[in-house]
């Protein structure tokens, strides 16, 4: 499967890149995490450099995080790194629960090198011994293979004690399972989980970095993020951000799923529309594209040249394909399904407000409703966005506003609900 990419004027320095999505990896192409990469090689050139310059590439690199959230990496690292504090940390946050994301699982499984190496570097910059995966527990069938990999690395010296003979640094990684709550992956609840508590958000301030695992400055980055370090520090901050936007540089992995014929694990540079991704996936009769996962928002086609990007339509990298025939409010059904499922119930907005969305759903199905009670529930949704304590109940209405109002036909006339009054 082979296609081109035109680029747009929202990425001018662009250059015609390949894309190929196949699911083996020899068959993979891109151009920052699916290129060509050795273990060890990114460590030892950072061991070479001083932390500052580190920083340096990486500020210049506008890395940010991509989980999701786009928060600049080397704010992060450096409020770690000046921290004053016997004990620090590095978290890899591989809990990766999103539905329809996927590409963590890839990055772990076929690229552990970039993960783990990228580990290493944020250990040697920020001052850190320890690095922790927290490994989604329906990922625990990789568990045994990355172990294996740790073990490698050690043989080779790039874990343990006075790594690549760069005196005083030490630095080692352990691997710990999620148990399945989707909300283990907002990062103060997968502390709390790491910890041995019950996995239920904190209030933020104060941020990991500074009274993260353990109350000591922590930095909790996601698989991607970490992966694409070694890129960015051999080969540099300019480079780098010679792809995707002005705010969004670089590249970005997007899982796709749903209608179309090449569904995979995509890297692209970010700034490509919605409808060259579409062609690129083989999606002919899309109607509606949910860019984030259940937690993203619902994209109808009068808006397919909208951006991938942080400053347009942000994604963590879930992107699911609604062709012509899909019932929205069946899709949107299951979302919510999901939400009331795995709101972790500490807080009301959360708790209660995914159930009473879900309800008014089962109600539009019912043909029992009246658009001021809909309205209402718009309102609820945006109170959530607002009043809910971590992201879960903060993104989970996303998709019920914008399904709601960008498929109203559909939903309120058509073949997704009968007549309201
Ligand atoms: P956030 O914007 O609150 O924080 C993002 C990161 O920046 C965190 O690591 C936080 O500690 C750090 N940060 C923010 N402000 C800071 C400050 N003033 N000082 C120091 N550090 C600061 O976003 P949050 O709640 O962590 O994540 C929400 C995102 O997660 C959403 O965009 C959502 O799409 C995504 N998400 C991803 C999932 C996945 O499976 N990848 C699953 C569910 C949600």
């Amino acid at each position: 499967v082979y296609t081109k990419l035109t680029p747009e004027k929202s990425r001018p320095n662009s250059k015609r890149i390949e894309v190929r999505c196949a699911m083996e990896k020899n068959e993979r192409k891109g151009i920052v995490l699916f290129s060509e990469y050795k273990r060890g090689e990114a460590i030892k050139k950072a061991l070479e450099k001083s932390r500052e310059d580190i920083l340096f590439e990486l500020r210049e690199s506008k890395l940010k995080g991509r989980g999701g959230a786009g928060f600049p990496t080397a704010t992060k690292w450096n409020m770690v790194a000046a921290a004053k504090s016997d004990k620090k940390y590095i978290i890899c946050n591989a809990d990766e629960g999103e539905p329809g994301t996927f590409k963590d699982r890839v990055l772990l499984i076929e690229y552990p090198e970039l993960v783990f190496d990228g580990m290493v570097i944020a250990g040697y910059t920020i001052g850190a011994s320890e690095g922790i995966v927290y490994l989604r527990g329906e990922y625990e069938y990789m568990l045994k293979s990355l172990l294996d990999y740790l073990e490698a690395m050690r043989k080779d010296n790039l874990l343990g004690k006075n790594i690549l003979g760069k005196d005083g640094f030490d630095f080692d990684i352990t691997i710990r399972l999620g148990s399945g709550a989707y909300v283990c992956g907002e990062e103060t609840a997968l502390i709390e989980s790491l910890e041995g508590n019950r996995g239920e958000a904190r209030n933020r301030p104060p941020y990991p970095v500074n009274t993260g695992y353990m109350g000591k400055p922590t930095v909790v980055n996601n698989v991607e993020t970490l992966a694409s370090v070694p890129h960015i520090v051999l080969k540099g901050g300019e480079w780098f951000k010679k792809y995707g936007t002005d705010k969004s540089t670089g590249s970005k992995l997007f899982s796709v799923s749903g209608d179309c014929e090449r569904p995979g694990v995509y890297e692209l540079q970010w700034g490509t529309t919605i409808n060259e991704l579409l062609e690129i996936v083989g999606a002919r009769d899309a109607k509606a594209v949910q860019v984030g996962g259940a937690s993203g928002i619902c994209i109808p086609k009068s808006q397919f040249d909208r951006s991938l990007a942080y400053e347009d339509a942000a994604t963590g990298g879930s992107i699911m394909i609604f062709g012509e025939n899909r019932n929205m409010l069946r899709v949107l059904k299951n979302f919510m399904e999901f939400f009331v499922e795995e709101s972790c119930g500490q807080c009301t907005p959360c708790r209660i407000g995914n159930t009473k969305l879900l309800e008014g759903i089962e109600m539009i199905e019912k043909g029992e409703y009246t658009f001021g009670y809909i309205n209402q529930l718009k309102e609820l949704g945006q109170t959530m966005k607002v009043a809910s304590k971590c992201g879960l109940g903060q993104s989970s209405p996303n998709a019920f506003i914008s399904i709601l109002e960008n498929f109203k036909e559909e939903i309120f006339n058509g073949n997704g609900g009968r007549n309201g009054k």
